[in-house]
């Protein structure tokens, strides 16, 4: 009998670029670690099959009566396809710490911690391109057409320069980066706010195209002072403008606008909306000593969660 196994994936957040990148531009995302998918394998009875059971969503199922579009189903399936392996007599047991439909990343790092559980289970480690790759067909289930950013930065585990249809590129980071993270409480389903800029981008192409061209222009030079380890004000300026530019696509919402107002007010060096917008969560970057007192900002801003989290120099 196989011995249980565990595997975790972390949360992610875009830093910079997020819609531009399903047009073609570059996106940076990094992980966040504080919050995470695990998954874990155990043995079952013989005959049994194997049994997925979602606690978080107070689900349990049999892999083999799973409707064919279920996405914790789905990841299974292509893992077993792709390793050529029979669903083993086994119950895999999901857990997440990280929020639903805020941007950060839960579905992508779900579907990864299962891939890599299930490969370890069978005794097969997976390379993270090939683990992104396959976490990449099943967020095509949730977000019809995703950019692959979130697949690519939690299967990395490392900063990631993103460009679609591209291999994707780890870098360094030349100085810590301290980050603040502050959900709306707002769900957000990535789907809606993509087709909404669709709908912007389809009735005057060449003024989206002419945003997009600004935010690729910002994550170039952002990219190049975060492997520089550069002054981090100006990396908060360019969250500042990414911010602004996203507005003007549209999706910032009230919620959305209270909190980066408070973040900055409290001594933010930028802050701006992380994800598909219309709720979910922002990003603050801050220096160290400044980061508790932009977190209460943030509380006091309505954030009903804040999460902090450091980018360390690798
Ligand atoms: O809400 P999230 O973090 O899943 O991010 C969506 C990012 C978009 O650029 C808006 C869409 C995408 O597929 O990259």
């Amino acid at each position: 009998m196989n011995s249980p196994v565990t595997r975790t994936a972390p949360g992610k957040i875009i830093l910079l670029g997020e819609h531009a990148v399903v047009y073609g531009r570059p996106a940076i995302a990094v992980p966040v670690h504080q919050v995470q998918a695990t998954a874990t394998v155990d043995p079952a009875a013989p005959g049994s099959g194997l049994i997925v059971s979602a606690v978080d969503l107070d689900r349990v199922m049999r892999l083999n009566e799973a409707p064919g579009d279920d996405p914790l189903a789905s990841i299974a399936r292509l893992t077993l396809a792709h390793l050529g392996a029979a669903p083993p007599d086994a119950t895999l047991t999901i857990h997440s710490s990280i929020p639903i439909a805020s941007g950060l990343g839960s579905g992508a790092a779900v579907s990864t911690a299962i891939v890599r559980a299930l490969a370890a289970y069978l005794s097969h480690e997976l390379s993270p391109a090939t683990v992104s790759r396959m976490v990449y067909e099943v967020e095509k289930l949730h977000h019809g057409t995703p950019s692959g950013v979130d697949n690519t930065v939690i299967s990395f585990g490392r900063p990631v320069y993103f460009v679609r249809g591209q291999s994707p590129q780890t870098f360094g980071v030349g100085a810590p980066l301290h980050l603040w993270i502050g959900d709306t409480g707002v769900a957000s389903p990535t789907r809606v706010a993509v087709g909404n800029v669709r709908q912007g981008w389809q009735k005057d192409a060449a003024r989206y195209e002419r945003l997009f061209d600004q935010v690729g222009e910002l994550v170039e030079q952002a990219r190049g002072d975060i492997e520089a380890g550069r002054d981090a004000a100006m990396l908060g300026i360019m969250m500042d403008r990414n911010h602004d530019l996203l507005c003007q696509m549209g999706v910032s919402s009230p919620e959305l606008e209270r909190l980066v107002a408070a973040a900055r007010a409290a001594g933010a060096l930028g802050a701006k909306l992380s994800g598909a917008g219309r709720g979910g969560n922002m990003i603050a970057l801050t220096r160290l000593e400044d980061g508790t007192r932009v977190a209460e900002a943030l509380r006091q801003g309505g954030a009903v969660q804040v999460i902090g989290t450091v980018v360390p120099v690798s």
